[in-house]
């Protein structure tokens, strides 16, 4: 994530200490708990405009409702602090606090104006980006109290709270380019103070949680399963699994990469450079998966060579091409297109992974019904240029109605392909609580 493009206007806070710090030993300080779920689920739904996938998590003292866009690699929540952030329970993290170190924090701040949230001294800070735009600031380290469903897997049930939960202050600018009304980022990342690591450890549960994305409203899950859909299907069920990578460099990139090793279209392999597919030493390359990218980008080569091959494929199945339509390059008539439980009747992409398991994306998360109305069919990847630092980013799009559960203790990620083949969509999990 293109963190530090920019150091903004921010002048009343200064580095004035550089720590190097560590965290492998440091434990987040037991946190003060209502009860023990044993998992939380929050809804999560998709902006028509924006293409944002929105939550809301209730924060503060008096709480309140914080609107906030899902970032699935995001390291840390940050919100606004700088406009309307009222909390009696707001506590900054102090230089060299277990907090700190906890976070990771780059270093030590002084404030020059009246103490605030976002702004005091001897507080440690962090870098809170706007992956969307890409711009980054420096932001205060704090915790407040932060309250979130639980869920037995089939309804949401009593309201857990974390007294201590720890994020990042971002300023009111940091907002431009998300939905208006939102007022920060949730990210799930790799770090231990994204959100699904502080989690698993305020309620000790595992380090596990599931994303199911929809074009309505559809649903994340921190926890182990079940996760269950209407009419009664469990989707942490008969899942395919593939490991999670790291960046042999960039370590501490919280983002999450697989090995798709190959690319079939309609049965017949892509060919696509191979070292695009691996990540290199300067963590160029590979497959990550990310929630801020409406649609799959490809590298250059790769949107070229996969967009050849489904036009060919397309000219096969007597589908005819008509003029793009943006975002879009390559769009299809829909008419004389079949329509299958599994979307249009389109040819099916497959990203073969290195462990020999299949992601198959079919119609319904190939080609978009750009005017929706069937007419026009367009394949829904994006070219991400020459010079794209991942070679593919699977988008937005491409994840709706699929679940994807990342265990972070034995570093896999589950998937459970087009949850339509099991008639159940992201759309069903039935959020009418039972208290
Ligand atoms: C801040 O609070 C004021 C008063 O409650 C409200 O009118 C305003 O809309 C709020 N601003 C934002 C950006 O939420
Ligand atoms: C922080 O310390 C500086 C320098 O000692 C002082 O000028 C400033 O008022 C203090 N700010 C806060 C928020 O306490
Ligand atoms: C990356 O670095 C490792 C160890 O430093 C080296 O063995 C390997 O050949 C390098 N790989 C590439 C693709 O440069
Ligand atoms: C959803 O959950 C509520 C509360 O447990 C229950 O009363 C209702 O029957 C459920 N809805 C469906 C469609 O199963």
């Amino acid at each position: 994530m293109g963190m530090a493009n920019k150091y903004s206007n921010y002048q009343n806070l200064f580095i004035c200490t550089l720590l190097f710090l560590f965290s492998t030993t440091a434990l987040l300080t037991q946190a003060k708990t209502s009860f023990r779920p044993k998992a939380l689920v929050v809804p999560v739904t998709k902006d028509a405009s924006t293409l944002q996938y929105l939550t809301k998590i209730n924060q503060r003292t008096p709480q309140v409702p914080v609107k906030l866009v899902v970032d699935l690699g995001g390291n840390f929540l940050w919100v606004d602090c700088d406009t309307n952030y009222t909390s009696s329970t707001y506590r900054p993290a102090r230089c060299k606090s277990t907090q700190c170190s906890l976070a990771k924090s780059i270093g030590c701040g002084t404030c020059f104006s009246s103490p605030k949230p976002g702004c005091n001294n001897n507080t440690c800070s962090l870098l809170p980006g706007n992956t969307v735009t890409e711009h980054s600031t420096i932001g205060e380290v704090a915790q407040d109290t932060l309250s979130i469903q639980s869920t037995n897997g089939l309804t949401p049930g009593r309201i857990a709270t974390v007294s201590n939960f720890l994020f990042t202050c971002g300023s009111t600018f940091l907002l431009k380019g998300l939905k208006k009304g939102v007022s920060g980022m949730a990210g799930l990342g790799r770090t231990k103070i994204a959100l699904p690591s502080q989690f698993s450890s305020a309620f000790s549960f595992h380090r596990k949680f599931a994303i199911c994305l929809s074009s309505s409203t559809g649903v994340v899950f921190f926890g182990d399963g079940p996760y269950v859909l209407l009419p009664n299907v469990d989707a942490s069920k008969g899942l395919s699994f593939t490991p999670l990578l790291t960046n042999s460099v960039s370590t501490s990139s919280a983002e999450y990469f697989i090995g798709v090793k190959s690319i079939v279209i309609d049965g017949k392999t892509v060919t696509v450079k191979s070292s695009l597919l691996a990540i290199d030493n300067n963590s160029v390359g590979g497959t990550k998966i990310s929630t801020v990218n409406p649609y799959t980008v490809l590298e250059d080569s790769i949107f070229k060579a996969v967009t050849k091959a489904f036009i060919n494929a397309s000219v096969a199945r007597n589908i005819k091409r008509v003029a793009a339509v943006k975002p879009f390059k390559v769009c299809f008539s829909g008419k004389g297109v079949g329509s299958t439980r599994l979307g249009a009747a389109v040819p099916t992409v497959e990203f073969v992974m290195q462990n020999g398991v299949t992601w198959y994306v079919f119609g319904a998360n190939s080609v978009v019904d750009v005017h929706n109305d069937g007419s026009v069919l367009c394949l829904g990847f994006v070219n991400g240029g020459k010079n794209a630092r991942t070679s593919i980013v699977i988008g937005g799009y491409q994840l709706e109605n699929n679940l994807v559960q990342f265990d972070l203790a034995a570093s896999r990620l589950g998937f459970s392909s087009l949850l339509y083949g099991r008639q159940t969509t992201c759309a069903n999990f039935n959020f009418t609580s039972t208290v």
